[in-house]
């Protein structure tokens, strides 16, 4: 079972704003396309503020949502205790949708704390600096091959060109 995050970071890795309303400090349409079509019909795992940021669950897919808080419940979403625990529902989640990819959504900390399990990264790494204060974790290049760059210009609906990126982990070999 393939484990993937997917983020959008600017030239910084920030990712966001943390507290207050859903705090992406682009609007970049064709990238929540691309984010809807890698996560469409998949489990997605998600940290409790990033939910909380915007209180709606994406529609066609299974949202797990982490959090310590026991008595955190949410219609229509699973609920995990620690990232593991996300893990095991998003796997069992995935057999029964018949899928062979587990998405890992965001924010920073669960970025951080699922980067260690991930064997591939979504970046759409946009050409601009932003201010916030969420951030993709650092991670060593010399442990991932870029496998796909697909560069997308500015144009009028889109004020900052980006580039969507997918790294897979290198896997040392026998
Ligand atoms: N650019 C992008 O691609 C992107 C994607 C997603 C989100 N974002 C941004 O990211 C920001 C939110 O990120 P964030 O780092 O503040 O928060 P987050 O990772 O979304 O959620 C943090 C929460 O997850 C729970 N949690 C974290 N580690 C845990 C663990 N080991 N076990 C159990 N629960 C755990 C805790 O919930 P409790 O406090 O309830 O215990 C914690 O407060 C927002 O600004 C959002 O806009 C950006």
């Amino acid at each position: 079972m393939r484990v993937s995050l997917i983020a959008a970071i600017d030239r910084n890795r920030l990712i966001g704003k943390t507290g207050g309303d859903f705090g992406l400090p682009w609007d970049l349409p064709d990238d929540r396309k691309y984010f809807k079509d890698h996560t469409v019909g998949k489990p997605m795992i998600e940290g409790r503020k990033t939910y909380e940021a915007t209180k709606k669950l994406l529609p066609n897919r299974t949202t797990i949502i982490v959090t310590r808080d026991r008595n955190f419940l949410v219609e229509g979403a699973l609920i995990a205790h620690s990232v593991d625990e996300a893990l095991e529902l998003a796997q069992t989640e995935a057999l029964t949708l018949g899928v062979d990819e587990i998405m890992v959504s965001g924010g920073g900390q669960i970025f951080t704390a699922l980067l260690p399990k991930a064997d591939r990264l979504y970046l759409t790494e946009i050409d601009g600096e932003f201010a916030g204060d969420a951030y993709f974790p650092k991670f060593d290049r010399s442990e991932w091959t870029e496998v796909v760059r697909t560069h997308h210009p500015t144009n009028d609906r889109h004020a900052y060109a980006f580039d969507f990126a997918i790294y897979d982990r290198v896997t040392p070999s026998a």
